[in-house]
């Protein structure tokens, strides 16, 4: 590949003669990212910045989104560059670049950069509040069944560990209001309820929760509320702020389309204090972020590729990111919810879905419709059967096209009419 060299100063670092060097960055010559008008080319020129399987149609982007070509030449780049630099970068800018992808990471969601941290991903962002809670014999917190699998083992084992109890709901899939929502939660609420475990949107469902509205109920009681966004940054429009919560977590290697290994982790700054951290920090100040995201070496040009990452979506635009999404989804739910074998586990409203759906047939097992969907038509998906959610959950991503949605929907309703 062609490579090109820059020099950049490395002015205020360590002032050492060796470490005033200025630096060199490994820049390959990268896909330009193209202003284009016409819609129907923006959203072809975004699927040409893919390499996609041809032997399946991936709709499983929900597990982890693959990375855009432009993203990933830079990121090979990052490689590069650290590996050229190796303990001289790690000396003097692995930190100062750690925390100027956390500003710009938290100007991206919407909150102050002193309040988040990069983390390698949800469960690590959850867990380290999950577990560094201040738990006591006799407390209670509160999760829902369709909440995701590791941070309900988490609580179970903070049940087991402390001596606090575990609360459950059942959220159903498709709610009468907001308020019924509420309640669900507010009538588990006691006097020993400490935290709400509030999924922002549901995996197995893609069902979006009114967070603000929960958060200010359960803070009407005391009650903090840890909100798992594994699947919302970089998916839909929000801002951390709006949502009221203490704690979030999500994974960027999902929807914002980082490499793999990559998370952020808000911690309000007034309950930043009373969480102890996962890993021990050299970080004493109590309300300072950093003495809850000690991570010893990890794969730090991994991070590197975040503003790449952020990049690209600004490039495509978070809304008509969002709409392109919500689009792509009714395109295919609307229609098949007029199908009598057909059951639609995912809210028809706007605001309650995005990308996500989850789609069942009546009186076939999950696994069968994946399997089949895989073999007799290339689709690939994934099962779910449990907690009240029978389906396949169906993701697309920015590169599908309508024509693969229609492909989709046609193999379900064949597929429904042959059961
Ligand atoms: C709702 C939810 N929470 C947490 C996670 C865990 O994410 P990660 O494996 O990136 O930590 C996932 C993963 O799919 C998820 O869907």
């Amino acid at each position: 590949m062609d490579k090109r060299t820059f020099l950049k100063s490395a002015a205020g670092f360590a002032i050492v003669p060796f470490f005033s060097n200025p630096i060199e960055l490994i820049e390959s010559e990268a896909i330009k990212l193209r202003t284009i008008e016409d819609p129907d080319e923006f959203w072809k020129e975004v699927r040409s910045h893919y390499i996609l399987k041809e032997e399946y149609i991936n709709f499983e982007s929900g597990y982890y989104n693959i990375i855009p070509q432009p993203t990933l030449q830079h990121f090979k780049d990052h490689i590069d560059h650290v590996n050229l630099h190796g303990s001289y970068y790690m000396r003097t800018h692995r930190f100062k670049d750690n925390r100027e992808l956390a500003k710009k990471l938290a100007d991206f969601v919407g909150c102050s950069s002193e309040e988040l941290a990069i983390t390698r991903n949800t469960t690590e962002s959850l867990d380290t509040i999950i577990s560094g809670f201040p738990w006591k014999e006799g407390d209670e917190a509160i999760y829902a069944i369709q909440d995701y699998g590791a941070m309900r083992v988490m609580f179970d084992q903070i049940g087991k560990r402390y001596g606090v109890t575990i609360k459950t709901v059942s959220v159903p899939n498709h709610p009468e209001s907001d308020e019924q929502l509420v309640k669900l939660y507010e009538d588990q609420i006691t006097p020993n309820t400490r935290m709400i475990h509030l999924s922002h949107m549901i995996n197995i469902t893609g069902h979006i929760l009114p967070v603000q509205k929960i958060c200010d109920m359960a803070h009407s009681h005391g009650v903090d509320v840890l909100v798992d966004g594994a699947h919302c940054v970089g998916h839909f429009e929000f801002k951390l702020e709006d949502l009221h919560c203490d704690y979030y977590g999500s994974s960027l290697h999902k929807w914002l389309a980082t490499p793999l290994g990559l998370g952020l982790l808000y911690v309000n700054k007034e309950k930043m204090p009373k969480i102890w951290p996962l890993l021990g920090a050299h970080e004493k100040g109590l309300d300072n972020i950093k003495r809850l995201n000690h991570l010893g070496t990890v794969p730090v040009h991994t991070d590197l590729a975040i503003q790449d990452a952020l990049d690209y979506i600004n490039w495509i635009g978070l809304t008509k990111k969002e709409n392109r999404l919500r689009s792509l989804q009714q395109a295919l739910t609307k229609p098949l919810r007029n199908y009598p074998k057909i059951i639609i586990n995912t809210p028809i409203e706007d605001d309650r879905s995005c990308a996500i759906s989850n789609i069942g047939i009546r009186g076939m097992k999950p696994a069968d419709l994946a399997k089949k969907l895989l073999e007799e038509h290339r689709i690939f998906t994934v099962p779910i059967d449990e907690n009240n959610v029978q389906g396949c959950r169906i993701t697309p991503n920015v590169f599908t096209t309508f024509k693969e949605i229609e492909q989709l929907k046609k193999a379900l309703v064949a597929i429904s009419e042959s059961v």
